[in-house]
């Protein structure tokens, strides 16, 4: 049994063995900053997508053994994504995207949601937790308000949206984390509130989940959603439902298969070796928790909330380097300059060059990091940032080393200096 070795240290290079990425020597020509962009998928995550499509690229269930064994894997994929949230099976809905899990999940609201109800949206979210509710509200006449952003930095708050909450708000939109802000929100206060006023809480949790992966159980959200393909997985949206929300939703599926609380609102099942493969994903998560703290018999979603709260370490430990090397560079950060309450996702403009122009001169110089409004488009537009050239946005994952973050920072200090 491998002893337990400080809890504080994050083996970094163990973790990028878990990558085939990294064994490519194309890897070494890369400092990688668009993990929030997705992230790359484990080696575990592929081996199972692989056998997949080699083995049992069959239509899955049935009698004969490839179909049993196609079946099988997908079993195992939706059963391992529900064991590392710690829910049960039935209150995961797996769609194509965290974008059209919005989108079902809001038409499916439409049955219970009239003219004279309200639905609270933040300002600061990506436009999937906004438009799909736009649209809803549009069409049922319910009223939409926005929780407004602080627009001196993008910030949401508390007392702002208590402002806007009373006996007619029957859904809450709101992010874990603003994939340009990066601050973390106190989603369990947003959620009392919310539920306060009778109110359905539906929590966005994409840029958040690579960062630190979410304890849904503490958060009591009534939905939440996030995308594998920037958890080191594949291209799929998981959206959690809580069962007696899920008993309001009108059924988006087949009508002989609406029992099914893990198919209603599943219209059309998304690629079935992609579901599969994220059993690879337990694999992952086993294999770095091991490695740290040596074998436990602890359910899988408590070792993955203690792998993760170590790779969340790593990755803001590196963050504040960054952040202290930016605070003497002529860039202004978008949301803390701290790492305080944050994930190490950093979006930031400059006076002198547009972002368009950093993304490019650090890409010539082996950085990968983009610039654009990433569908946030409401949070620039309220901190009066161009939404075409929008911000250069540098992300981090565990998988980042200080090697990368000291050759970013010395390509933004020679472009920048
Ligand atoms: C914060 C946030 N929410 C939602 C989405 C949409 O996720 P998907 O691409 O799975 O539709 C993204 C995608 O970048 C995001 O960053």
């Amino acid at each position: 049994m491998k002893q337990k070795v400080d809890q504080n240290f994050f083996d970094v290079d163990f973790a990028r063995q878990q990558f085939a990425f990294f064994k490519l020597d194309q890897s070494k020509q890369w400092a990688f900053f668009d993990n929030a962009g997705g992230t790359f998928a484990c080696s575990s995550v592929v081996d199972k997508l692989t056998y997949f499509y080699q083995a049992n690229k069959v239509q899955p269930y049935g009698d004969n053994e490839l179909a049993a064994a196609a079946g099988e894997q997908m079993d195992a994929g939706r059963r391992v994504i529900a064991e590392l949230l710690g829910v049960p099976r039935e209150t995961l809905t797996i769609g194509p995207s965290t974008t059209q899990n919005f989108n079902t999940l809001s038409i499916a609201c439409m049955g219970f949601l009239k003219m004279g109800d309200e639905i609270i949206v933040s300002e600061q979210d990506h436009e999937s937790n906004i438009g799909a509710w736009e649209r809803v509200a549009q069409q049922t006449g319910a009223t939409l308000h926005f929780w407004r952003v602080n627009a001196k930095d993008g910030e949401l708050e508390l007392a702002q949206f208590e402002k806007l909450l009373n006996k007619r708000t029957k859904i809450v939109c709101v992010t874990h984390s603003s994939n340009i802000i990066g601050t973390v929100n106190p989603i369990q206060e947003i959620t009392r509130l919310g539920h306060s006023f009778g109110a359905k809480v539906v929590i966005d949790g994409v840029s958040y989940a690579p960062h630190c992966w979410p304890d849904l159980s503490s958060l009591e959200a009534d939905a939440y959603c996030f995308s594998t393909y920037k958890t080191y997985g594949t291209h799929l949206g998981i959206m959690y439902i809580a069962p007696d929300f899920m008993d309001q939703l009108a059924p988006q599926c087949h009508f002989f298969n609406a029992e099914n609380p893990w198919a209603r609102l599943d219209a059309a099942g998304p690629d079935h070796a992609s579901i599969a493969a994220l059993a690879g994903l337990g694999d992952f998560f086993q294999t770095l928790y091991d490695h740290h703290f040596g074998y436990s018999d602890k359910r899988l979603n408590l070792k993955v909330s203690e792998i993760s709260n170590i790779m969340n370490q790593h990755e803001l430990s590196l963050c504040k380097i960054l952040i202290k090397a930016l605070n003497q560079l002529p860039v202004r950060i978008i949301g803390k300059a701290s790492i305080k309450g944050r994930e190490a996702n950093i979006s930031l403009v400059s006076a002198t060059h547009s972002s368009s122009l950093l993304a490019s001169s650090l890409a010539k110089k082996g950085v990968a990091a983009k610039n654009g409004h990433f569908y946030a488009y409401r949070v620039l537009k309220a901190l009066g940032i161009d939404t075409n050239d929008g911000v250069l946005r540098l992300s981090f994952a565990h998988y980042n080393t200080k090697d990368d973050t000291m050759r970013l920072i010395d390509a933004l200090t020679s472009i920048l200096g």
